[in-house]
């Protein structure tokens, strides 16, 4: 969806093509860039499931998500032009005869050469699904010599530690090579996140203070309002840090973060982000846990108002192990290892079920020396703030001090850019994730080595806190606001 992009003709195959996944995003994205003009005429979606439907029923049920999920709303020509070109094939992921079908359908001379692989199913099956892709002989090694490309895309949750992650990428690797594995951060897609790069490194204003010399902290929060609700099965086995910490956060961190790539070639950006990667401290339990809070919330309402919705507590949602003792909130304060940031803390924040939906990095500048311009109270000037707001809101606030008139003082005010109000397009990530899956463009999705690090960071925090001397759960009533960090970490 870059400009000058021109859109290539795919195979598109989708793995759990009947999943909330297929449902309510990749279908949609599909259609929302085949009405953006996007998505090649050529391209013919193969969808691939365990439930009994025909080609027909797969398309009518798509119609009625599209309708539902697609961010632009519907037009029936748009869609009906699209459904001609998704097919609906019944498979068991554990059979080859599968895979054997699929390569059929793929042989045919209507599709596509290059073929994306989409596991849109459990990442227990990850590796299952590759490998019968590659038995099949449709996978990465099939073409290698033609001119055709290859691609496996995989969605999160990427492991649940760093051995598990290590493992799953070596069997991805038996099938496909590292450079053909897509996986997916959809934090990456969002238009905001990327305009972080774009922001860093296209203004000279901004870029020759991004350093110690001149910012004092940095704060990243995603706050949600939403509980786990019925994906407790999952969640419980994550917890904030997994769940959110490990890959949507520290992304954040590291386009905050890096050096400027020498070009924007995707392995030159991934290399920086490695490089932010391995700046992660490695601090004791201790320290983890004097740097570090743990929430979960108990009953409460939505917002925290008393007309608010009420919200059950964490250990009462479907699946939620008795006893659980999984965080549904993380606040860490942490403080690179590196030249650019020695010394200024960054605090992440993220949980559920919290007052409000903000997900925001903000960059607190240093204050000017000396007390010209104290406030009328005494205290000293307010900070210049840099807030990159990634939703809801999507925007960008500069908050700085200024001269009121007619009096000898200063007052804090804020300039504003919003995007809904400038105008343009607005993609949804996944439009913009699969656009670049097809264009074979690799840059927003996540490398091994990065996924590595990430949890490498990740399993300290978890074996600190799973440490005898490490703090309780701190509870927190859904619909109020982050739990604070203890005030030495703050
Ligand atoms: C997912 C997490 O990766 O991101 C969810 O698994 C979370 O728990 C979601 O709710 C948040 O994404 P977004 O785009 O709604 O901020």
């Amino acid at each position: 969806m870059k400009e000058e992009d021109v859109p290539i003709a795919a195979s598109f195959v989708i793995f759990g093509a009947t999943g909330d996944l297929a449902a309510r995003k990749i279908v949609p994205a599909l259609y929302n860039l085949a009405r953006g003009g996007h998505l090649h005429p050529g391209t013919r979606v193969l969808c691939v499931g365990r439930k009994e439907f025909t080609s027909e029923g797969y398309r009518s049920a798509m119609e009625l998500s599209t309708r539902q999920f697609s961010h632009t709303g519907f037009d029936q020509e748009t869609w009906d032009a699209l459904a001609q070109r998704i097919d609906y094939l019944v498979g068991d992921l554990d059979d080859e005869s599968t895979y054997a079908m699929l390569s059929t359908m793929l042989a045919d001379s209507s599709m596509p050469e290059t073929r994306l692989f989409y596991l849109a199913v459990g990442p227990d099956q990850f590796p299952r699904v590759a490998y019968g892709i590659a038995r099949a002989g449709i996978g990465t090694a099939a073409c290698h010599d033609t001119a055709c490309a290859t691609r496996l895309i995989v969605e999160k949750p990427y492991g649940r530690d760093l051995s598990s992650a290590r493992a799953l990428s070596e069997k991805l690797q038996h099938s496909f090579d590292e450079r053909d594995i897509f996986r997916i951060d959809h934090y990456l897609g969002k238009e905001t996140v990327q305009n972080l790069l774009y922001f860093r490194f296209a203004n000279s204003v901004f870029e020759p203070l991004w350093n110690r010399n001149y910012i004092e902290r940095v704060e990243i929060e995603v706050l949600e309002t939403v509980s786990v609700g019925s994906r407790g099965g999952y969640y419980d086995g994550a917890g904030a840090a997994r769940d959110m910490l490990q890959n949507h956060l520290i992304q954040l961190l590291c386009l905050t973060a890096m050096e400027p790539p020498s070009s924007m070639d995707p392995e030159a950006l991934r290399d920086e982000k490695v490089k932010v990667l391995s700046a992660l401290p490695h601090y004791s339990a201790e320290e983890f846990c004097a740097r570090s809070l743990r929430g979960r919330y108990v009953a409460g309402r939505q917002g925290g108002r008393p007309e608010g919705q009420a919200i059950g507590a964490y250990l009462s949602e479907p699946k939620v192990a008795p006893g659980s003792m999984t965080e549904t909130f993380v606040a860490l304060r942490l403080e690179l290892d590196n030249w650019r940031f020695a010394g200024v803390p960054f605090i992440l924040r993220t949980g559920k079920a919290l007052e409000r939906q903000q997900s925001e990095i903000r960059v607190y500048f240093k204050p000017t020396p000396g007390r010209l311009f104290a406030m009328p109270d005494g205290s000293g000037l307010g900070r210049n703030v840099l807030t990159l707001r990634i939703q809801p809101d999507e925007g960008l606030f500069l908050s700085f001090n200024a001269k009121v008139p007619g009096v000898a003082r200063v007052a804090g005010h804020e300039l504003r850019f919003s995007y809904r109000e400038a105008e343009g397009y607005m993609p949804e990530a996944y439009e913009r994730l699969i656009d670049d899956a097809i264009a074979g463009d690799s840059t927003l999705f996540i490398r091994a080595d990065e996924t590595e690090a990430a949890w490498a960071f990740v399993d300290r925090l978890e074996e600190a806190w799973a440490s005898p001397g490490a703090p309780p759960l701190v509870e927190y009533p859904a619909g109020s606001p982050p739990p604070e960090l203890p005030p030495g970490a703050r």
